[in-house]
């Protein structure tokens, strides 16, 4: 897809990876529209990229209320127009066993990445359905093709994204809308001072995998979206990883376990 004078919405647009993918693609000529919870930080990154010369909108909304987000969506639709592209990249959530997460709290990481995407989703696709185009982008983790101790609600919502990614596009099959499943090893971003005690429990097999950038990992994200890719793994190594997986499961989820956080 050529990106420039298209509309992209990008969610979690106020930190990281999104902030990141917002501001490639604000420099690809595509006009953003910004959504996070934070309108201090979504302000943030709208002014850095009104500053470059690029065009972005600010939305500040929970995504994991799904009232919330039809409202803002059709603010939206009415506003900017139906969007060309939708990254669903919104998420959170601390790594913990069952035994550590308080049942609120599993609702809570299931709902961002996962409802954050599904009320996003619901928003923008009859829009896109009407004039049969568009892409949308799922982001999620290497956690969505395996398991590893100490982790257990994180990696159920990442399965989730990809699920719905698989799903989303079987339902999509007879439209001109491109669904991608974006999956990354390590990025270097808030995440882990935001979700404290999880980065401790990344198995120590990972370090034989790269940490991206945030400038990276958008990267990859926008090339997935020009090229209209399927399903990408960053860095190469993950995706690596996540072949030996299929072949070799046992072998691998020992490793993960025998590398992984201990009790
Ligand atoms: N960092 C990594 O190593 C890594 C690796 C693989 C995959 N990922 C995935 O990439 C996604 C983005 O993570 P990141 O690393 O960029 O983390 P981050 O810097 O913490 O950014 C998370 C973004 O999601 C937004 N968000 C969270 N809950 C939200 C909600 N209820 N409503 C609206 N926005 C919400 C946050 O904005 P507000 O707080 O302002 O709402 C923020 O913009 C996550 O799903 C994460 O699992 C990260």
């Amino acid at each position: 897809m050529e990106l420039s004078g298209k509309i992209a919405v990008v969610t979690g647009a106020s930190s990281g990876i999104g902030a990141a993918t917002a501001r490639l693609l604000a420099q690809k000529g595509t006009r953003v529209v910004l959504l996070a919870r934070r309108e201090d930080k979504l302000a943030q990154v709208r002014g850095d990229i009104l500053t470059q010369g690029g065009q972005a909108d600010g939305y500040p909304v929970d995504l994991t209320n799904a009232a919330a987000v039809a409202f803002v969506g059709r603010s939206i639709l009415a506003e900017i127009g139906p969007p060309d592209v939708l990254i669903n990249n919104a998420g959170a959530g601390r790594w913990l066993t069952v035994a550590e997460t308080p049942p609120e709290e599993a609702v809570q990481m299931m709902a961002a990445p996962y409802f954050a995407a599904f009320n996003a989703t619901h928003a923008f696709l009859p829009a896109m359905l009407a004039r049969n185009s568009g892409h949308i982008l799922n982001v999620t983790s290497v956690a969505s093709y395996a398991g590893w101790p100490g982790a257990t609600g994180y990696i159920a919502a990442r399965w989730a994204m990809r699920g719905f990614t698989l799903g989303l596009r079987a339902d999509l099959h007879h439209t001109r809308i491109g669904v991608t499943l974006f999956a990354a090893g390590k990025v270097e971003t808030p995440y882990f001072a935001r979700n404290p005690g999880s980065e401790e429990r990344i198995p120590g097999l990972s370090r034989i995998v790269p940490t991206l950038s945030a400038a990276q990992a958008a990267a990859a994200i926008v090339r997935a979206v020009q090229r209209e890719q399927r399903e990408v793994i960053v860095p190469p190594m993950a995706a690596v990883f996540v072949q030996l997986h299929k072949f070799l499961p046992g072998v691998i989820d020992r490793l993960l376990i025998r590398t992984g956080w201990q009790e």
